[in-house]
């Protein structure tokens, strides 16, 4: 890219990333729990994956996560990660304007920073410390680029970390090429998707989606990733988990909200927050609160395996 057309990148807003309008109940999640959380004094939070700062939802501009944490907890230390050079820009830009000076913007890969960062930073166990981790696909491409966009060491690193909690966007419904790019149907046996998978999520999702059933696909991911990454045995890693699913607003699953947290009153918190969303998305007035230790709101867990699978593996009680 040229300095020229750099530096109109820069300004225009059409370069602000645009989403569709399911990503409120995404931000909604995220902003209603970060305003319990900084209640807290000794509060941190890492933005993995940065993005634009302000970003586009049907033509209007608002703030993205790591700008409305930064300014609704001004005094909160903020890092915030992004591997686009030209969006870091923007974000940076964003930060000026609404003078963020406890924004921290680094440029890079988050499965390499986010190590630098817990060993240079943040001295383990003085602060809890939420990880927003929500990429736009598996893997990132960008011309010949391409470059995981999470690894399972980044998620053995995050919640092996003291204190730490995690909210993640586990993606289902296809893999975007490029950053502004197109989706595809998600489909595990395509070499590609297996490729992701496997690489993002750990080795053996393969088979472990080969073995249970495909069309249960959202189901199996969301197992997977509970089993592997949040309720990992011996040691459980979290103690409380949830996961809200997000629809389109033709009412198909875009992706599961993951929550791990080993904090009981940020467990309380996250569940109130996604049961209201739930309740929003889905239009039910009446939603049972399910158990801290696990709670999913997605009704298309009519039979609940997840659960069943989950208790069998005494993963849940
Ligand atoms: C869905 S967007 C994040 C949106 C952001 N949460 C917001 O609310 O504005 C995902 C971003 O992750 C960036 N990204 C992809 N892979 C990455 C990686 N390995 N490390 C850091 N950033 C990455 C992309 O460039 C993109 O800007």
């Amino acid at each position: 890219m040229s300095g020229e057309r750099r530096g109109k990148a820069l300004l225009a807003p059409a370069d602000l990333l645009e989403f569709k309008a399911h990503t409120r109940r995404k931000l909604n999640v995220h902003e209603k729990y970060l305003r319990q959380c900084i209640k807290f004094a000794n509060f941190c939070y890492v933005d993995t994956h940065g993005g634009t700062g302000l970003i586009k939802i049907n033509e209007q501009v608002i703030e993205g996560s790591a700008v409305k944490a930064a300014e609704i907890s001004p005094s909160t230390p903020i890092y915030v990660i992004e591997v686009d050079p030209h969006k870091v820009q923007r974000l940076r830009l964003v930060a000026k304007e609404k003078n963020l000076s406890l924004l921290n913007i680094i440029e890079g890969d988050c499965n390499i920073e986010v190590p630098i960062l817990l060993k240079e930073e943040i001295e383990p166990g003085q602060r809890f410390i939420l990880f927003f981790v929500d990429p736009d696909s598996y893997i990132y491409r960008e011309s010949s680029q391409r470059i995981l966009e999470f690894t399972p060491i980044l998620f053995d690193t995050i919640t092996m970390f003291p204190r730490s909690e995690i909210l993640f966007t586990l993606i289902l419904q296809g893999t975007r090429v490029g950053s502004y790019g197109f989706k595809r149907p998600f489909d595990p046996k395509a070499p590609a998707m297996r490729e992701a998978l496997e690489a993002t999520l750990g080795t053996g999702i393969i088979q472990w989606l080969e073995t249970n059933q495909l069309h249960r696909l959202h189901h199996l991911l969301l197992e997977w990733f509970l089993t592997k990454y949040i309720k990992t045995q011996p040691k459980h890693r979290y103690k409380y988990a949830g996961a809200l699913l997000i629809n389109s607003s033709r009412g198909v699953p875009q992706y599961y909200l993951v929550f791990g947290t080993n904090n009981q009153t940020g467990a309380e918190i996250m569940r109130n927050v996604m049961k209201t969303e739930w309740k929003n998305q889905s239009g039910q007035t009446e939603v049972i609160t399910p158990p801290l230790d696990l709670f999913v709101f997605d009704d298309r867990l009519m039979k609940p395996r997840l659960l069943d699978i989950l208790k069998i593996n005494r993963i849940v009680q």
